[in-house]
Parts: C-alpha cells; structure tokens; sequence
C-alpha cells in the first residue's frame, strides 16, 4: 500500500514497521529522523475481540500510546494528533452528539482509547509545550478515488461497507443486516459515514491547527447526518449497478440504533466540515473493490 501512496502522491515515503511497544526502536526512529509531529492512527480495533482479548486492548492501544510518548518527550517532539472514535461516548444520550456528551464506552476497545485520551491530557498538563489533536472518528468508510488504495480487512468484514462491497463483487452471498426493529426511519442502524479522504483532510487541518494555535483540542471528525443500513445498501446498489442481496438478522450485541456527531466545533476550530456525500463514499468503495477484487 505505501508503494501506491508514494506513487499517487509523488512523496518519498519512508516505510519502518515497528511495534509502538518497542522503546528501543521508537528512540532510534526519532533520533534520526527530524519529527515535528506525530499522527499515531496504530491500534486494535474489533470490539468483539476486545472483549475477548482485554488484557491485549490495552497492552497494544494503551501501553503502545504511552511508549509513543516517552519517546517523543525524549526526543523533544511535542505535537500529536491522535485517532480516537466516537465509541468513547458509548450508548448516545442525545444526538446529535456534542464532545461534551458523557463518556461511558462499554468494551474495551472503547475504554482503552479514553484512557488514552485521559494520559494524554495528563501529560499535557505536565508539559505546557506538548499539545495533541483528540479526534474522534465516526464511521470513516470510502477508498482513494483513484481506486488504487482501500480497506482489505482479513477474513470476513466486521464493518459494514466492507461487507457490502464484497457481496457486490460476489466474494460474498448476502448482507445479515443485525436489527431491523430500531426505533430508527426504517428500523435499521443508523451512523454517521465519514469519507476517509475527508478525514485525512481533517487530520492535515488538525496539524495546522496544533502549529498555529498551540494548544490541543479533543473533537469530533463526522458529517453530522446518519444513515440508515438499508440507505447505505440502496446507495451503493445506485453507485455499483450492482444488486445487493441482504437478509434481517438478529441485534449484533453492543450495537446503538443510531449515532452521528455534532461536527460544529471541527468546523469553527479546525475550520474543517466533511465535504463528501454518501454517493461519493460508495462510488469510491466500489471503484476500489471492482478494481482490486482480491485486496491487496
Ligand atoms: N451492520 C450490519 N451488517 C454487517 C455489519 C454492520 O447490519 O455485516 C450494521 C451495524 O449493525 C450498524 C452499521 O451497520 O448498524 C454500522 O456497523 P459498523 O460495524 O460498520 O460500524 P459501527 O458503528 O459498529 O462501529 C464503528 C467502528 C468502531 C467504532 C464505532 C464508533 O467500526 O471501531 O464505529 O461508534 F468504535
């Protein structure tokens, strides 16, 4: 993948595969390189296995962040932006949801990025230089447009568009659509999609911001509307040309009717608003998924 991202974007682009958890090799990156900030986007993130896996969760996401920083603060690198999600609110009390909505994720996965969204706070009272970006994602979905970079999970997708894209392509029969008994407008779930070249954007604002402004800030990164699982079907049969075979199948556990953000204080802050619909999303996921079959 970092091959065809150098190719897009004509960038030189260093590729170091290390484990965050390894101080060692951590110091030695940011000795040698210069680093004015780091974007950390690297942690686990199936909730079903995080509750399987606790003790892993928090190793890897938690312990991996706290590593990250004692070796930036060692190496004098003082900017963040880090990925957190909206899981960290939990079940919505109201929508849309604001950033000071009450905070109760319900599995780990959930609680271990608000326990780093807590040590980063932490550590940026003991340091006024230190300043982070929180930035709480919706439900990034989407590819690059070009087709050439797209999300190849392994095994069976747990996300939804994943899941309706291989079913387009034919690697699978049919969508389980879990739950069509919300008190939602058609009784499926609803979230709020966010396209991932969106968020990128949103990530570059967040930089900017943190050089300009000089103090860290925790928001959320969604579009501010919801839509249906059956709108999302219907929208990427209309992008695909493709029909999408799906059936009704019980509640995944865990699972809210609906979720989608309150996205004002990214636009006044950061100056940034999703600017890309779901019929965007969906022509993306297609153009990656028809045009690289088999992932990677
Ligand atoms: N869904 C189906 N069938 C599937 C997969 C999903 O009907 O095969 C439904 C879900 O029930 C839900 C919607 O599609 O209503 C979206 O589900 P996703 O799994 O794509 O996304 P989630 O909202 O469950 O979770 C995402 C991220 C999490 C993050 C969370 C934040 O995957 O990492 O948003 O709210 F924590």
């Amino acid at each position: 993948m970092l091959e065809r991202l150098c190719a897009l974007t004509g960038a030189e682009i260093r590729f170091e595969p290390l484990d965050l958890r390894n101080r060692e090799a951590l110091e030695a990156l940011l000795a040698e390189a210069r680093v004015d900030a780091v974007v950390h986007f690297a942690g686990l993130k199936a909730v079903g296995e995080s509750v399987e896996k606790p003790l892993l969760y928090y190793e890897n996401n938690v312990g991996g962040t706290i590593a990250l920083l004692q070796a930036m603060a060692a190496h004098g690198v003082r900017s963040l932006v880090f990925s957190s999600s909206a899981t960290v609110y939990g079940d919505p009390e109201r929508l849309p949801i604001p950033e000071d909505h009450a905070l109760r994720p319900t599995n780990p996965y959930g609680k271990s990025k608000l326990m780093i969204e807590h040590l980063l706070a932490d550590h940026a009272a003991s340091d006024p230089a230190f300043r982070y970006a929180a930035l709480r994602y919706f439900n990034p979905i989407g590819a690059h447009p070009s087709g050439r970079i797209g999300e190849d999970p392994r095994g069976i997708p747990n996300n939804l568009l994943p899941f309706v894209a291989q079913v387009a392509v034919g690697k699978l029969p049919a969508l389980k659509v879990f739950g069509n008994d919300y008190a939602t407008s058609d009784g499926t779930g609803v979230r709020d999609y966010i396209h991932v070249m969106d968020l990128a954007r949103g990530h570059v604002a967040a930089l900017d911001y943190l050089s300009r402004k000089k103090h860290s800030i925790t928001c959320n990164l969604g579009a501010g509307r919801g839509y249906s699982v059956l709108e999302v079907v219907k929208a990427f049969e209309r992008a695909s040309g493709r029909k999408v075979p799906l059936e009704f199948a019980a509640r995944r556990a865990g699972d809210v009717a609906a979720s989608y953000a309150d996205p004002s204080l990214a636009a006044a802050r950061l100056g940034w608003k999703a600017a890309l619909d779901i019929d965007a999303m969906c022509r993306d996921v297609w153009r990656w998924q028809s045009q690289n079959p088999h992932g990677y």
